[in-house]
Parts: structure tokens; sequence; C-alpha cells
């Protein structure tokens, strides 16, 4: 029985505006405690523990050395002097063994090549090797005067050349393409006017590097959608084809996007079958 019965109304009245508060009260608290207690949890996993934990995904490599070869790129310098010669050293750290015949390349195309390599085990973009793989989607750089990594308040693709991100993709793209042999496979966009784009790290690092005396081939893959802008005769692509090094031969074949997209999800077909 409540014992508030047996006051008078006033009291009574009085005694249940305490209970009130303080259920209130109580109830603020925990609130407070759960956003606290939640954001504690929910805290992003350091930049370098994201790095290690996807180094050490390949096997038989050195992680915390190719940490220290990756971070002196950039720590205590301003973010948009780093050169792409910065990564050099983490390059030098990062030996790997090329996918003859299996080494894919794309540009503009990133969402879908990377589903198709993802389901289907036959190529290999960048960002499937460890050089790729470390980094890939994330965004860091250093500040003049400190020796940490930041994740925020880091310049932007564009906003200068020399920046943090992109003279690493640079680097690692050279290196990548350094080593390309046999058969090699580019997916290129083909609802865009101009698929090779003389900006684009393919055009600017990538086909410059491939050599005849390890490529045989490049087969472009133009991949199309239902109203596709651009094929195969396009300009742009007639000048990738004079930019490769004598003695490589070149194909292209328009693919409907949605052509990959069912070949990749169907686990019965073999991947030379998809275009
Ligand atoms: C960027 O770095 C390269 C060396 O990789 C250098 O030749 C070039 O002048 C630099 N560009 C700017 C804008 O600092
Ligand atoms: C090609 O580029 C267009 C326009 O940027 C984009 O909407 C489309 O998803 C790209 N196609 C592929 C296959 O990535
Ligand atoms: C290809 O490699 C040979 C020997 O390794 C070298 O002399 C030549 O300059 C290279 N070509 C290109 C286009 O890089
Ligand atoms: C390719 O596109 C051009 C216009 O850009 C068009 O004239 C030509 O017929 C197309 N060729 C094929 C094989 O679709
Ligand atoms: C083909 O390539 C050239 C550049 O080399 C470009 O200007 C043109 O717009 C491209 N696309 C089409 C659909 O014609």
């Amino acid at each position: 029985m409540d014992r508030g019965e047996f006051l008078p109304p006033e009291k009574r009245r009085r005694r249940r505006g305490c209970l009130v508060l303080s259920v209130v009260a109580v109830l603020m608290l925990v609130i407070v405690l759960a956003v606290v207690l939640g954001l504690t949890l929910r805290q992003e996993p350091s930049f370098k523990s994201t790095f290690i934990d996807r180094c050490e995904e390949f096997e038989g490599y050195n992680c915390e050395k190719i940490w220290g070869a990756f971070e002196q790129a950039y720590v205590g310098r301003d973010p948009c002097q780093v050169p792409m010669e910065a990564y050099d050293p983490f390059i030098a750290a990062t030996p790997f063994q090329p996918a003859c015949g299996r080494m894919m390349f794309w540009s503009k195309t990133k969402d879908l090549v990377h589903d198709f390599t993802e389901k289907k085990d036959c190529f290999v973009t960048l960002e499937d090797t460890l050089l790729g793989r470390v980094v890939n989607d994330l965004t860091w750089c250093g500040k003049e005067g400190s020796s940490e990594t930041f994740t925020t308040g880091c310049p932007g693709w564009t906003y200068c050349e020399n920046n943090t991100v992109r003279s690493f993709w640079k680097r690692v793209s050279a290196a990548f393409a350094d080593v390309a042999c046999g058969d090699v496979t580019a997916m290129l966009n083909g609802s865009i006017a101009t698929p090779f784009s003389s900006e684009s790290i393919f055009a600017t690092i990538e086909v410059k590097r491939f050599n005849s005396s390890r490529v045989k081939n490049l087969n472009v893959i133009l991949v199309t959608q239902e109203n596709f802008v651009t094929n195969c005769t396009n300009a742009s692509l007639k000048s990738l084809q004079k930019e490769l090094d004598e003695g490589i031969k070149y194909n292209c074949k328009e693919v409907a996007e949605a052509q990959i997209n069912e070949c990749s999800s169907d686990p019965q077909k073999p991947c030379g079958s998809c275009w």
C-alpha cells in the first residue's frame, strides 16, 4: 500500500512531484551513460591498426616494417609536399609476385571491377594485392611538426598535385604496372565520352609502364550500359593503342554491365565466358 495515502492531499501531491522528478533524473543519467558508453565502444579503430590488420591478411610479410616504410613517406610533412617517390621505401619493403595473365586494370569502373574480382577468383586488381589493400578507401596525411597520422583535414585528390593520398596511388600503380605480364585486362567505362582519359592514372602512369618484353596483349573491356555513350571506335581508344609499347597487341570489346554482373553472380560460369 502507498504510504502517501495517509498524508493530507497537499503533501501527497508534493511527494508525487518528487517521485516524478527523481524518475526523470534517473532516466537522464541512464541516457547520458548509454551515450557515453556507445561512443566509447563505437570508436573507430586507429588508422595504423586497420593498416596492420589488412596487411596481416597476406602471408609472409613483416607488417610492422612495412608500416614504418609507409609512414615515413608523409609523417611530419606538409600533406601537399609528398611526391610519389616518397613511397619508394614502402614499395621496396613490399615485394610481390605478379599474377601473369590475371592482372586487371581499371579506370572509372571501380565498383564493378571490385565486385567482379571479389566474386570471381580469376583476376587481380591493385586493390586485391597488399600494395593497394592496406589503405584502400582510406584517407590519411601527416602534419609539419607532428609524428602522427591524421585521417581528417587532409587535402582532397585534386586540391594539390603532390598530396599524400594521390601520390601513394600513383606510386603503387606504377609498381603494379611495372611487373604486368602476359595478357593484361583493363576495364574501361563506355558510359562516359572519353573512356581513356589523358588525366587518369591508367593513362598517365600504367599504360606508359607496360613493357612488351613482359606484356603480350592488352584486352580492353569497355563496359556499356543501356544507353551507352561510346564504343570501341572512340578516338581516345585509338590514342591508347598508339601509346602502347610497340609489340603489345591490343584489342577492345564492348560488354554490357548486366552481362558482367550476371556472370560474376553465377558460380558455375568460368571467368573466360564473362566476355
Ligand atoms: C610534384 O612532385 C614531382 C616529383 O614527383 C615534382 O617534379 C613536381 O614538381 C611536384 N609538383 C608540385 C606542384 O609541387
Ligand atoms: C561509368 O561512369 C558513369 C558516370 O560516371 C557511372 O554512372 C557508371 O556507374 C560507370 N560504370 C561503371 C561500370 O562503373
Ligand atoms: C622495357 O624493358 C626494357 C628492358 O628491361 C627497357 O630497355 C625498355 O626501356 C622498357 N620499355 C618501356 C616502355 O618501359
Ligand atoms: C560507334 O559509335 C559511333 C559514334 O560515336 C557510331 O558512328 C558507330 O556506328 C558505332 N559503332 C558501332 C559498331 O556500334
Ligand atoms: C571519343 O574520344 C574523343 C577524345 O579522344 C572525345 O573528344 C569524344 O567526345 C569521344 N566520345 C564520343 C562519344 O565521341
